[in-house]
């Protein structure tokens, strides 16, 4: 299978419609316009197995089946998750940045397959140019006549609000995402109700993430099982996999779902900068954790990483040189959660705050032989008892750093002195 996410990713600017049409886009979607129904392109989509690529890896199709079939009560919305503020994470920014249409043209499909009119993309604030990129893109198709009340000149109609986040961690999570789209905090909310039932505005909603929806297109062009032909059984198809760190050449690469780490690292970002040694690599953004080299082998997909007690997350590899002590990269990661947990549920507050400062006492070379018990109690106190998954993101760097590293921290406690504290 050739790449189908990245074609564009070498040039300077945006692709822009006249040469996208050129390329052949949109030719998909106005097909699904005209000949398809919404729940063929479900099946479709279905019968594919992509699973959404925002991090909790949840089937798209099947995500999209919850949604209302008519008779319609009312609106329902299709969000587009671009708010990327998964530290290691940088693929959606080169789709919205270089490819713009390969986005838009996934948009047009997955609102024709919901029955949404409206869909809210919702851009992290700081993405600049991937916002005028988007926004270029949005005002090339409203006047060729791709959106508006007659998309491809059929009955459906489509518009698409371009809206930009102020840059928080959590408004990444959909439900935050959605409160902020609406003007409110940028709090999770409980769940259930889950955003097919009460979305965006109280309406059925579906929240997808930008390199899911720009799988689409190919997917409903080339059939389900030519997309199950690469990948794993289970999470078939490419992924971006954005390699960055101390590696010789960091990137977007698109590559085959359970593709090795240590292809990924060694063969296309040419290994350890500089020839130096590899301390630790984090597979898949910051919030999964660290893994020490001699797990290199493990193939980059959710069942394989799973199995290595991780996630795949975004598929964001960190690597970290020799050079740089997993103590001071976990400071880097507690201080991060610290900064941008939401603070609604106390065990998520408290904990983030309280490990921290643990990890700084590590760093400061002030750690006691009771503090791993601590670390473990902050971690088992705020997991599941919180209204979103937060905890467990602040607990993938810190209880993966105690695991394989934990001889760096007992000599932490009477060895290292305070350059950061
Ligand atoms: C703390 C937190 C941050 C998140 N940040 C993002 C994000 O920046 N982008 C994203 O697409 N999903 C993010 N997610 C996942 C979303 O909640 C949601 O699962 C995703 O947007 C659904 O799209 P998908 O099914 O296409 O993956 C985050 C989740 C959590 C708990
Ligand atoms: S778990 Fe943390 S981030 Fe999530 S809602 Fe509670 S305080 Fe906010």
């Amino acid at each position: 299978m050739e790449n189908y996410l990245s074609t564009e990713f070498a040039r300077s600017g945006p692709l822009l419609l006249a040469e996208a049409l050129n390329k052949g886009r949109y030719k998909t979607a106005q097909r699904v316009f005209e000949l398809m129904t919404p729940e063929q392109v479900v099946d479709e989509v279905k019968n594919s197995g992509l699973r959404g690529r925002g991090g909790a890896w949840f089937p798209t199709g099947i995500k999209w089946s919850f949604m209302p079939k008519p008779p319609l009560k009312g609106p329902s919305y299709l969000v587009i998750n671009a708010d990327e503020g998964e530290p290691g994470t940088f693929k959606d920014r080169a789709i919205m940045e270089k490819d713009p249409h390969l986005l838009l043209e996934g948009i047009l499909i997955g609102s024709f397959a919901i029955r949404a009119e409206t869909a809210f993309l919702y851009i992290r604030g700081e993405y600049l140019t991937a916002h005028d990129a988007l926004a270029t893109a949005i005002a090339e198709l409203e006047q060729a006549g791709f959106l508006g009340d007659a998309v491809f000149g059929t009955k459906h109609r489509l518009r698409i609000v371009l809206h930009r986040g102020a840059g928080a961690y959590i408004c990444g999570e959909e439900t935050a995402l959605l409160n902020s789209l609406e003007g409110r905090r940028g709090e999770p909310r409980p769940k259930p109700p889950f955003p097919a039932v009460y979305g965006a505005f109280g309406r059925p909603t579906s929240v997808n993430n930008v390199e899911t929806l720009a799988n689409v297109p190919a997917i409903v062009e080339h059939g389900a099982a030519w997309f199950k032909s690469v990948g794993t059984a289970q999470a078939p198809g490419h992924l971006l996999f954005g390699i960055s760190g101390a590696v010789e050449r960091p990137g977007c690469y698109e590559l085959p779902l359970g593709t090795t780490a240590r292809e990924l690292v060694e063969k296309h970002a040419g290994g350890v900068k500089g020839g130096k040694k590899m301390r630790a690599f984090i597979p898949g953004g910051a919030s999964t954790g660290f893994l020490p080299p001699e797990k290199l082998d493990v193939a980059m997909d959710p069942e394989s990483l799973k199995k290595e007690g991780t996630m795949l997350g975004t598929g964001g590899i960190i690597v970290i040189p020799e050079e740089i002590s997993v103590v001071d990269a976990a400071r880097v990661f507690s201080r991060f959660f610290r900064h941008e947990t939401c603070g609604q549920c106390s065990p998520c507050r408290e904990g983030s705050a309280w490990s921290d400062q643990v990890i700084a006492r590590f760093q400061r070379g002030e750690g006691q032989r009771e503090d791993f018990t601590l670390l473990e109690e902050i971690m088992r106190g705020s997991k599941q008892r919180t209204i979103c998954v937060f905890p467990e993101a602040f607990a993938g760097p810190l209880g993966s750093a105690i695991k394989h590293f934990r001889g760096e921290f007992e000599s932490a406690m009477t060895t290292q002195q305070a350059p950061h504290a």
